[in-house]
């Protein structure tokens, strides 16, 4: 498999040029979704090296991360000549690079993959690591492998498409970087004013927090140990992603991951210690930008289920991430039922909800 490498650009058309004129392979293949195709396309169609190239584009939105767009992609690519040298660039958010980094594993048992990410998740978690797949089954990322693209080109000048919901999202990865890391990294996320999007700055953060993830995965690809960092607030963020689901209100993702980091820096306070000021300092952070998130009590045996489901446990018990410190990290933890409900009651008074 490839090294990843990650290139944070200030120049996303001499980068990606430099790199195709670097490579040998018979065709290149672009994917978009219908969103990037009018959004983002035009900003890179003029790189010689993708002159002539054929563009395929998805439906966009995650519904469409299914295997009806995948076996579409597998088709064009097949249709269009793709050989095992071929290559294939995604230009997308999460939806885009997790499914085209999946057709690019699975495609002749496996083509080179490039990502151009368009989103502030994508760019700081999901086209970064090599975790590629689709939904399948009414389940999340079911089916996938672990494919590391051969780059991954990021620029901050295509988060300006982005809403405000959208930055929010793909701001809580970055709060979990600062969390899971240093005080280096966390210090500045949780000084930046999202209202007022200063992004040169953010490029600065994005480059720090895209550093600790290619730091955790470089050591720990296949998440046997240390990348389990990167679940932290992920265990009560997907039971609240889920339940918003189920109720019709759905979360973006990194939204139900705030409202997680909440309820998980609780579990990390009672469990390990950490220290309450830096507790209450990301929950007033969190509570200043990200809307909450309403539900009741009668939810929490729906909540308490849905995180005994998680994949990421190992037999029966809840397999949490927590926190002593910033930095310092605490796998494989298991908790009582009731400290645990106890977190979804920390959030409903921290958010009056
Ligand atoms: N999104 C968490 C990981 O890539 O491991």
């Amino acid at each position: 498999m490839n090294e990843q490498n990650v290139v944070i650009c200030q120049d996303l058309n001499a980068d990606l040029q430099g790199l195709l004129a670097s490579l040998d392979y018979d065709k290149l293949f672009i994917l978009t979704d219908t969103n990037t195709l009018r959004e983002c396309y035009p900003r890179v169609k003029d790189v010689p090296a993708l002159q002539g190239a054929p563009v395929i584009t998805v439906e966009a939105n995650d519904l469409h991360k299914n295997i009806e767009s995948l076996a579409s992609i597998w088709a064009q690519l097949s249709n269009g000549g793709a050989t095992r040298h071929s290559l294939l660039v995604n230009l997308g958010g999460g939806m885009v690079t997790d499914m085209g980094g999946f057709a690019g594993a699975s495609f002749k048992r496996g083509i080179r993959t490039v990502n151009i990410p368009t989103t502030l998740m994508a760019s700081v978690d999901a086209a970064v690591g090599g975790k590629t797949g689709i939904n399948f089954n009414g389940l999340k990322n079911e089916i996938g492998a672990f494919y590391p693209p051969l780059r991954v080109f990021i620029d901050c000048e295509f988060l300006r498409t982005l809403d405000r919901d959208n930055i929010l999202s793909g701001y809580a990865e970055m709060i979990k970087h600062g969390l899971i890391s240093s005080m280096e990294v966390y210090t500045p996320v949780m000084l930046y004013d999202i209202d007022t999007m200063n992004y040169g700055y953010l490029n600065r953060l994005v480059a720090q927090s895209v550093a600790v993830k290619e730091d955790i995965v470089a050591q720990d690809p296949k998440e046997k140990g240390i990348r389990k960092a990167l679940n932290f607030g992920h265990t009560v963020g997907h039971a609240y992603e889920s339940l918003s689901f189920r109720k019709g209100r759905p979360l973006l993702h990194g939204h139900a991951v705030a409202a997680g980091i909440v309820s998980e820096l609780y579990l990390s306070h009672k469990h390990c210690d950490f220290p309450m000021e830096k507790l209450s300092q990301v929950v007033y952070y969190i509570k200043e930008y990200y809307p909450p998130f309403a539900f009741d009590c009668e939810d929490y045996e729906t909540l308490y289920e849905l995180m005994r489901h998680d994949k990421k446990n190992e037999g029966d018990a809840i397999n949490f991430t927590l926190l002593g410190q910033i930095g310092d990290v605490r796998l494989n933890q298991q908790l009582k039922k009731e400290e645990i409900l106890a977190s979804l009651d920390f959030y409903r008074e921290s958010f009056g909800v």
